[in-house]
């Protein structure tokens, strides 16, 4: 089964087995008190019970199973369970099945019978605990806070169990001590998790994050203003929709310069009730010039301004984007195409944003409005055609050309060398780009993502039906020429979950990293120079598409597959997946890293990369809110 499948099994598994458990204890203490006052026959008592309790074992035994498959995928989908919930659960569920059932088949409702089950049925509780809100690695306060639980939940059961009259002082001393220390350290670790009004991520280090700027004093550059604005656009159907813009439009006005040119961009804001800042998503710009709020700058305040400048030197499919409050301000319709030619570009080459407005996935294509159904193009046959297809949603969207077969010859901007497809798909990350390249036939072609599409006809010819064509493996496809270090200079690894922690002190459910939440999950220190291995890990059911700002990673494997290998910087890490990713850190700063499905990163799933060295004088406040 794939681990996916596994996790999936687990949680039904998880509350199967407290449920069961449950209520194998609840129908054993009636059973026990109307037999007593002799109201119930104690043979058929005593066979539900029975049948609740094996029930329950069986539950367990499934959920050992599925624990011990999960472990075959990778340790960090089963240590909380391998070293935990079921080493609390197994010995009592034993017990019961070798020393209560029985007793039970014989009509015995004495202490021995009941304090197993009972004491299961804590455990399997505790087992929900530690799946709602532990995951990899094992958090010591919780694994002991829950452990003394049942640990102490047994012998107050066993004297509640052989003594006839109510509890004696000592226990209810003891109970209240028990809840009282619970609430307090709920508490204390709530007063913990709170986050002050202004905290700043980098505080110490001799290069300031203000110092690594672009070139003030280029010759060849390129002036462009942004100015942010609430605007209500109109889709090609007619359909008006109320976006954030730059300059009245979505997509923004497609910035697009020769390599080696400097790019210089005035953002202003007319935003009444927002900060904005411009992020070049992908690209390797000097830190300062990154756009994040609270790390790089503060964010842009209505009739404010702030000017990015960088060098053009990579060439290829970029892509810019606010990043104060993304989620909604990126979803709105702030972002915009960035393209960089290394020679003047032939044919139709143009960029194509895949964005949804208002519930309808749109194509939107330079010149323009969004398409919210068929965009298309007339174009002669012969004609070289490049289509830099951005995904700026937060899901992933399936990609497929029919009518001709295909390359794809860049992927996140770079080049890659791979075979031709022919009614094949590939699934492109929120974040990501592939550039599709194809000679234009004698016949209409259709470029697809779901209900949109892009529709190229040389005039005659009736539009081929979308691609259903299989999925490639965009890790295995084509290779970007690099090989990869033989060794690391530091390791990390990443494991994403879906859990309940403390966000600002409050116990919310959360997408998070290592067990933790932005900003208190630990960043990752690097140092000028260094070949980084990252293992990002997918404990939950829905993708995260990995984006670390001011890198490209050299993908190295997937789910243990040998990638080909493939530069990305929005890397797909689906349902139970595992990636090993490589990144070469040759650009000092403070990088923000987090998951680019935005709700993820706003709900925990954001952390950030650390030079050695590199501080910020910037703050999370207020008015910053990168994630
Ligand atoms: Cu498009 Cu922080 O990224
Ligand atoms: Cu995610």
């Amino acid at each position: 089964m794939s681990a996916a499948a596994l996790i999936a099994l687990d949680r039904i598994l998880v509350i199967l087995v407290a449920v069961s458990w449950g209520f194998a204890g609840g129908h054993l203490l009636l059973s026990r008190a109307a037999v007593r006052e002799g109201r119930g026959a104690a043979r058929r008592a005593a066979w539900w019970s029975a049948a609740l309790v094996a029930l329950a074992l069986l539950a367990t035994a499934g959920r050992l199973a599925t624990t011990v498959a999960l472990a075959g995928h990778g340790w960090w989908f089963a240590a909380e369970k391998a070293l935990l919930a079921l080493p609390l659960l197994l010995p009592p569920a034993l017990a019961a099945a070798v020393l209560s059932l029985p007793r039970l088949l014989r009509g015995h409702f004495g202490p021995l019978t009941l304090i197993f089950p009972l004491t299961s049925a804590y455990a399997a509780a505790a087992g929900v605990v530690v799946a709602l809100g532990m995951g990899y690695p094992l958090s010591p306060y919780l694994s002991v806070v829950l452990a003394l639980a049942v640990l102490g939940g047994a012998p107050a059961t066993w004297s509640m169990l052989t003594r006839t009259g109510p509890p004696g002082r000592a226990w209810r001393v003891a109970g209240a001590v028990v809840a009282l220390s619970a609430l307090a350290w709920s508490g204390l670790s709530m007063w913990n998790a709170r986050l002050p009004s202004s905290l700043r991520l980098a505080s110490a280090g001799s290069v300031d994050v203000t110092a690594l700027r672009g070139p003030a004093d280029a010759t060849r550059v390129r002036r462009f203003t942004l100015t942010a604005r609430p605007a209500v656009i109109r889709l090609a159907s007619g359909r008006g929709v109320e976006a954030l813009t730059f300059d009245g439009r979505s997509p923004g006005p497609p910035l697009r310069v020769r390599q080696g040119e400097t790019v210089e961009v005035r953002l202003r804001s007319l935003l009444p009730d927002r900060g904005v800042t411009l992020h070049w998503h992908g690209y390797h710009v000097p830190n300062g010039e990154d756009g994040v709020p609270g790390l790089t700058q503060n964010a842009v305040r209505e009739g404010g301004e702030f000017v990015y400048r960088f060098r053009a030197d990579q060439p290829g499919s970029y892509w810019y984007h606010t990043h104060e409050t993304p989620n909604r301000a990126l979803q709105a319709g702030l972002f915009g195409m960035f393209t960089v030619d290394p020679v003047t570009p032939e044919g139709f080459d143009e960029p194509v944003a895949l964005h949804t407005f208002g519930g309808a996935l749109t194509v939107a294509l330079a010149d323009a409005p969004p398409a919210d159904g068929l965009a298309t193009r007339t174009l002669s046959p012969g004609t070289p055609v490049r289509l830099r297809v951005a995904n700026t949603d937060n899901a992933p969207h399936t990609l497929g050309v029919s009518g001709v077969p295909y390359r794809i010859a860049a992927v996140d901007g770079l080049p890659v060398t791979g075979r031709t497809l022919r009614d094949e798909r590939a699934q492109l990350a929120a974040g990501g780009r592939y550039d599709l390249v194809f000679t234009m036939p004698s016949r209409p072609v259709l470029m697809s993502a779901g209900a949109a599409g892009l529709l190229l006809t040389p005039g005659v010819g009736a539009a081929p039906a979308p691609s259903a064509g299989p999925l490639i493996d965009i890790t295995r496809y084509g290779s970007g020429g690099t090989e990869a270090p033989r060794r690391f200079d530091r390791s990390y690894t990443w494991v994403l979950d879906r859990l309940i922690a403390l966000r600002g002190g409050v116990p919310r459910l959360s997408h998070t990293v290592n067990g933790q939440v932005w900003p208190r999950v630990a960043p990752a220190l690097v140092k000028q120079g260094e070949w980084i291995r990252f293992t990002v890990v997918n404990r939950g059911g829905e993708p995260h598409p990995m984006h670390p700002h001011g890198h490209h990673v050299l993908v190295l494997s997937r789910d243990g597959v040998k990638a080909a290998p493939i530069w990305m910087d929005s890397f797909d890490v689906g349902p139970g997946e595992v990636w090993e990713v490589a990144l070469r850190a040759g650009n000092p700063g403070v990088w923000l890293a987090h998951c680019h499905e935005l709700t993820h990163a706003a709900e925990g799933m954001t952390l950030h990369l650390a030079y050695d060295g590199v501080r910020s004088p910037f703050a999370l406040d207020g008015h910053n809110h990168p994630e």
